[in-house]
C-alpha cells in the first residue's frame, strides 16, 4: 500500500520555488529519508505532509487522502517530531506530553497513561515534573519523539531527529525507531548523517535545490556509484570531497 503519493508537488515562498516539481512514492512500513544540503527543501516536503503549510501546485495524498481536503484526517494518523524545539516552556516534561493529546481529543485517562508509558520508552519518567527549561539539548530532543507518539500514529515524520544528540542518546532514538518501523509504523525522516540513513532507511531521496536528484536504497546507491552513502551524497549534489 502507498502511503504518500506526490506527483510534480511544488512549493513556493512568495517567490522563491523551494520544491520543485517532485515525483515519490512512500509504501506503508517503509523508513524513508529525504537527504540534502542546507536549503534543498526537505524540511518544506515534511511539512506539506503533514498538512502544515499548503501545496503550490501539483498532487499529495497521504494514506490516499488529498492533504487540501483531508487535514484533520491525515494529522490523526500523523505523529511529527519537527526540526525546532517547540515544547511549552512553561509547562513541565509530563505536562507538555499530556496538554499536547488534547489536540487529539485523547480521553485524560488514556492520555496519562499513554504518558508514563512514553516517558518509559524515551527514558524520561524521572524527568516528569522537570520544568522544560531545565531539561539537556538531547532530553528535549527525546521528549519531542514521546511527544510525537502520544496519538499512536501509523506515520511518523522525523526532521532531523538525532541532530544535536550524543552518541549514546541517537543510538537510543535510532533503536526506538527500528523498534516503531518493526511495528509497521512508516517512518519519514531527513538527517545530514549518512551513516544514519543507510542504517535506518529503505530508500533515500537525495534532494538538491528543491529537486530529488535520485532515489534508491542505500544499498543500490552505493553499488552503482560506488563508495560509501557520503562519497556517492557528495558525488551527486555536485558537492565533492575536497581533495
Ligand atoms: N517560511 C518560509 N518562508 C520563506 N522561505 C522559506 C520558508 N521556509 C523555508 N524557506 C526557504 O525554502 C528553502 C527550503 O528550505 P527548507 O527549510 O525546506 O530546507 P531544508 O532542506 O530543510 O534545509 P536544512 O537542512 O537547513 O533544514 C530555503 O531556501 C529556505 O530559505
Ligand atoms: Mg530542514
Amino acid at each position: 500500500m502507498i502511503t504518500v503519493f506526490a506527483k510534480s508537488l511544488t512549493k513556493d515562498y512568495n517567490s522563491l520555488r523551494a520544491v520543485d516539481t517532485i515525483d515519490f512514492e512512500i509504501s506503508s512500513g517503509e523508513c524513508f529519508g529525504f537527504l540534502g544540503p542546507n536549503g534543498a527543501g526537505k524540511t518544506t516536503v515534511m511539512r506539506m505532509i503533514y498538512c502544515f503549510l499548503p501545496v503550490t501546485s501539483g498532487e499529495l495524498k497521504v494514506l490516499g487522502l488529498d492533504v487540501a481536503e483531508h487535514a484533520s484526517e491525515i494529522k490523526a494518523k500523523t505523529g511529527v517530531m519537527p526540526q525546532d524545539n517547540n515544547l511549552d516552556p512553561d509547562l513541565s516534561v509530563l505536562e507538555n506530553l499530556i496538554v499536547y493529546a488534547r489536540y487529539f481529543d485523547i480521553p485524560k485517562k488514556v492520555s496519562s497513561l499513554r504518558a508514563w508509558e512514553l516517558l518509559d520508552f524515551v527514558e524520561l519518567r524521572e524527568k516528569a515534573d522537570v520544568n522544560i527549561r531545565n531539561l539537556s539539548g538531547g532530553m528535549r530532543q527525546r521528549l519531542l519523539l514521546a511527544r510525537s507518539l502520544i496519538n499512536s500514529p501509523d506515520i511518523m515524520i522525523l526532521d532531523e531527529p538525532t541532530t544535536g544528540l550524543d552518541p549514546h542518546s541517537r543510538h537510543a532514538v535510532w533503536d526506538r525507531m527500528e523498534f516503531l518501523k518493526s511495528r509497521g509504523t512508516t517512518l519519514i525522516l531527513t538527517t545530514h548523517y549518512m551513516e544514519e540513513a543507510e542504517k535506518l532507511c529503505d530508500r533515500v531521496a537525495i534532494m538538491d535545490s528543491g529537486k530529488i536528484v535520485v532515489i534508491d536504497s542505500p544499498k543500490n546507491l552505493m553499488s552503482v556509484h560506488g563508495g560509501n552513502l557520503e562519497e556517492v551524497y557528495l558525488k551527486l549534489t555536485g558537492r565533492h570531497l575536497a581533495a
